[in-house]
């Protein structure tokens, strides 16, 4: 592609960017590579299970190739940035197409859902700080150990208000999900009265896995299942 025709598909973009409808499609993209993160990252923490061996081991191959690492990395700082900025963007839309509000907005179910969304990301946003810091920084207050994932994991979470900390996080993250991948199947046009019911109940499963598979880890360190 020629320079010029690069800068003319950059306009188009940034003009795109502009509407309603594009700051949707980067939140919904930006939310769905966050969600295959947390989905696969959530897979590969089960491997506690499996003992030390296992999850360092993973984690050491996770780390073998630096380009890959940094990629990932680099990607989903950027996703997070894209999410945060078009939500905060199409909030200040709102707001300024509505500066007075609905008289009656407590009535109003989609209104409640949005606006869980508004509270839940900023406190993910503080879990995921907290938790970078914790287990990649050994900067959380907690035993650490560079490349003893499992210990650093195990010994964190013996840690109540820490593990605490994490449950109320991921059943804040799983509201979060449930309703951003319902808004998500709707930005893509997937919205059909018949199908509603199913769609609705897919976006809870997939949430609640995420919930169930990482709240599993704290509650099975605090029980003494896994030490
Ligand atoms: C109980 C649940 C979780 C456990 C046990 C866990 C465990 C870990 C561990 C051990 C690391 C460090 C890996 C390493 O240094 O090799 C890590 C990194 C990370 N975690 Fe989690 N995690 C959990 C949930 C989450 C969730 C819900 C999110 C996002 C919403 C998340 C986002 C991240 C990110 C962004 C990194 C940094 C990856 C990197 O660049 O190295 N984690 N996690």
């Amino acid at each position: 592609m020629s320079t010029s025709a690069v800068a003319v598909a950059g306009r188009g973009g940034l003009r795109f960017y502009q509407t309603t409808v594009g700051k949707k499609a980067v939140m919904a993209v930006s939310g769905v590579l966050l969600f295959g993160f947390v989905l696969v990252h959530m897979a590969g923490n089960l491997q506690i299970y499996e003992g030390p061996e296992k999850l360092n081991n993973y984690a050491k191959l996770l780390r073998s190739v630096p380009a890959l690492l940094w990629g990932a990395r680099i990607t989903l700082l950027v996703m997070v940035i894209l999410h945060i900025w078009s939500s905060v963007q199409l909030a200040l839309l709102k707001q300024s197409a509505r500066p007075v509000g609905y008289v009656k907005k407590e009535t109003l179910q989609a209104s409640y859902a949005t606006r869980t969304m508004y509270w839940s990301g900023p406190i993910v946003l503080c879990f995921i700080i907290y938790h970078l810091l914790q287990l990649t920084f050994g900067a959380g207050g907690t035993p650490f150990q560079e490349g003893d994932v499992y210990s650093n994991v195990v010994q964190g979470f013996q840690v109540i208000p820490v593990s605490a900390f994490y449950i109320l996080s991921m059943i804040l993250l799983g509201l979060h999900l449930n309703h951003g991948l319902w808004s998500l199947f709707q930005s893509l046009g997937f919205y059909h009265p018949r199908y509603t019911k199913r769609i609705k109940g897919l976006a809870a499963a997939l949430s609640a896995l995420i919930v169930a598979g990482n709240i599993s880890i704290p509650i099975s360190v605090l029980a003494g299942w896994v030490r």
